[in-house]
């Protein structure tokens, strides 16, 4: 993930939890969690849901119904996604989802073992992210469908006006709602200056072996949603 030191932010992304929706919302002018539901509308009713990088259950909590399966590599999210997932599910008769420690790149569980996959604003923190997707394909079954949603760039001078948007504005409310100088918020936006173009990771998607390989952008910047099949 180019010079951006992986643990040192998965240990900012943990101090970002309490502020993590408030300040999402305002990072993507109130859009994100429309975006939610565009990648919940692509999910089958029933089946085995993969959810990849969970975060705080910002996500899963919408997902209804399926047997879901939530997984983040930092333990906090976890647990503050198990409480807000399972009581929704609950209130709705949904199936407990199960919480499982891992990364993207090494998926802890068998081939073919899942009927979709789908992770929102988690892949440009994946470390190696050819084999994340490459775990990904091995773990879903032939004929199901991987979902990524995450902010690509359209080319170099977007991505520089989007790094400034990020830094300067995004920034600053960041300090404000956060009230410390030296936020964890920043890290995201430096996530962001490392991530690649919508065609990268069509092309990326394609080669590690995905079909019908689609990448849309909904929000320029800040909203592309990936979709690709398992042959
Ligand atoms: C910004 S949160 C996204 C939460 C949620 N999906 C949403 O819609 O808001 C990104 C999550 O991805 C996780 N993550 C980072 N690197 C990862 C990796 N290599 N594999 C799996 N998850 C990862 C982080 O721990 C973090 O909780």
């Amino acid at each position: 993930m180019g010079s951006v030191d992986w643990a040192e932010l998965q240990r900012n992304l943990e101090a970002t939890i309490p502020v993590y929706d408030k300040i999402n919302r305002f990072a993507t002018l109130g859009q994100v969690n429309r975006w939610r539901r565009m990648v919940a509308d692509q999910l089958p009713g029933d089946g085995k849901i993969l959810e990849i990088g969970c975060g705080p259950g910002s996500f899963a909590e919408i997902v209804r119904g399926g047997d879901l399966t939530c997984l983040d590599p930092i333990q906090g999210m976890l647990d503050v996604a198990e409480k807000r997932v399972s009581s929704v599910r609950k209130e709705r008769g949904d199936s407990p989802a199960r919480f499982v420690l891992g990364t993207a790149e090494s998926l802890p569980f068998e081939d073919n073992s899942f009927d979709a996959a789908c992770s929102l604003f988690s892949f440009r923190d994946w470390f190696d992210k050819r084999a994340g997707l490459a775990e990904s394909l091995r773990v879903l079954r032939p004929g199901a469908k991987i979902t990524i949603a995450d902010p690509a760039k359209m080319n170099g001078i977007h991505g520089l006006l989007g790094h400034a948007y990020m830094r300067f504005w995004v920034g600053a409310y960041a300090r404000w709602v956060c009230g410390v100088k030296d936020h964890p918020w920043k890290w995201l936006t430096k996530t962001y200056v490392h991530f690649g173009t919508t065609r990268d990771y069509v092309n990326m998607m394609r080669d590690v072996g995905f079909v019908d390989v689609k990448g849309k952008v909904i929000f320029p910047g800040m909203a592309t949603i990936w979709q690709g099949t398992v042959p």
